[in-house]
């Protein structure tokens, strides 16, 4: 019988290795603010909110609730649906902008939350790229043997970062938590290829200024905003649209599969514009896209590991299917995964 795909890593000697995700989990805080809530703080309205993004409504996580904590709730889910200990984690991979502070890694803190220990613990900031670079890193310590179970987290707090006063961004996002645990498995299911990109000309379409060795936080670096999120939003769009696409048809590509064959296809979740011209432009179904904005916004580096867990509970993802990750974020950043579930 014919393979359904090319497996990109048979040109490799891995002797039958494979990156299974062998669980996956997710967290959002209890919070609910909805586009209501929002038109009474700023000059919007539910309309333009949901005709211009397709955002119902975010979760906001409480004062006292951290990136790290919703890390490790999300981590602890994705291990007990893999069936893996705290003492069985190698290395965890965080991928967030919003730290709970600038050190130590959020991942270190996640590691103490879930009782693991002597495990490698790193972030990775590649904005909403984050969670596929996290697969792809993920990866490449499992095929090289150097690791068997390996987390991937995808966390963010970006009502800490967000201007409540600016209409243009704070109807976009929300905070929450996926993860993923990846694992060695012999001839099975797993990561088929990934990649990965990143265009640093045009870092500027997409910040936070303040905060960093460039910009110290001072008196007057608070009161210019500049530990706030800032996007251009109309351009960010532009290059959304054109890297996811030629992302997710690079590594469709590789595996030399039609897009009809993908069962499920997650795009990052940032506008429902944004999904529907990446969904038309790959040849896409609505019934294949994966959408879950309405719910919860941009959530940045969480974005796809939420909808990915969701996508495997409402049981749109089976033992077997092929599904096609693809994100774009601040960097400029971009990714895609194929991932034969
Ligand atoms: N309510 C009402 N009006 C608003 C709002 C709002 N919340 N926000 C903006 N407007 C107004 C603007 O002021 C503007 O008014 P003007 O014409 O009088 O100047 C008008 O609406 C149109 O604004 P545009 O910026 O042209 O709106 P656009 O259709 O481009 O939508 C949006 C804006 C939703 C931000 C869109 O550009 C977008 O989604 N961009 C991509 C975001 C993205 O992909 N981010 C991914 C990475 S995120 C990360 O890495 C953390």
């Amino acid at each position: 019988m014919k393979a359904k795909f090319k497996n990109p890593r048979a040109k490799h000697d891995f002797q039958g290795r494979t990156c299974s995700i062998t669980g996956v989990g997710s967290y959002v805080p209890e919070k609910i603010l909805t586009n209501a809530d929002l038109e009474k703080t700023v000059e919007t309205s539910d309309e333009w909110i949901t005709t211009r993004t397709g955002i119902k409504e975010r979760r906001i996580a409480a004062k006292e609730e951290f990136t790290s904590d919703m890390a490790a709730k999300a981590a602890q889910r994705a291990m007990k649906m893999a069936g893996v200990a705290a003492s069985q984690v190698d290395l965890i991979i965080v991928a967030t902008i919003t730290p709970d502070m600038p050190f130590p890694a959020t991942a270190c803190l996640v590691q103490q939350k879930i009782g693991a220990k002597r495990t490698a613990a790193f972030d990775l900031e590649a904005a909403c790229s984050g969670f596929i670079y996290g697969l792809e890193i993920g990866q490449q310590f499992i095929m090289s043997r150097t690791y068997d179970t390996v987390l991937v987290i995808g966390a963010e707090k970006l009502s800490s970062i967000t201007d409540w006063s600016d209409r243009n961004t704070c109807v976009l996002f929300g905070d929450g938590a996926g993860a993923a645990v990846l694992q060695n498995r012999e001839n099975s299911h797993g990561l088929l290829t990934a990649v990965m990109g990143a265009d640093g000309a045009k870092a500027g379409l997409l910040s936070m200024p303040g905060g960093g060795s460039a910009r110290p936080a001072t008196a007057d670096s608070v009161a210019a905003k500049l530990h706030f999120l800032r996007m251009d939003g109309k351009e960010t769009f532009k290059n959304a649209v054109q890297a996811m696409q030629s992302a997710a048809q690079e590594v469709l590509k590789r595996c030399e599969i039609d897009i009809s064959k993908i069962k499920c296809v997650i795009p990052h979740q940032a506008n429902q514009r944004i999904i529907d011209v990446v969904g038309e432009r790959l040849g896409a179904t609505p019934e294949q896209l994966f959408v879950n904005l309405h719910k919860y916004g941009n959530t940045s580096a969480a974005s796809v590991a939420i909808a990915l867990d969701e996508a495997v509970a409402a049981k749109r993802i089976q033992r077997g299917d092929l599904v096609l990750l693809v994100v774009f974020g601040a960097g400029l950043t971009w990714g895609a995964a194929v991932i034969e579930w």
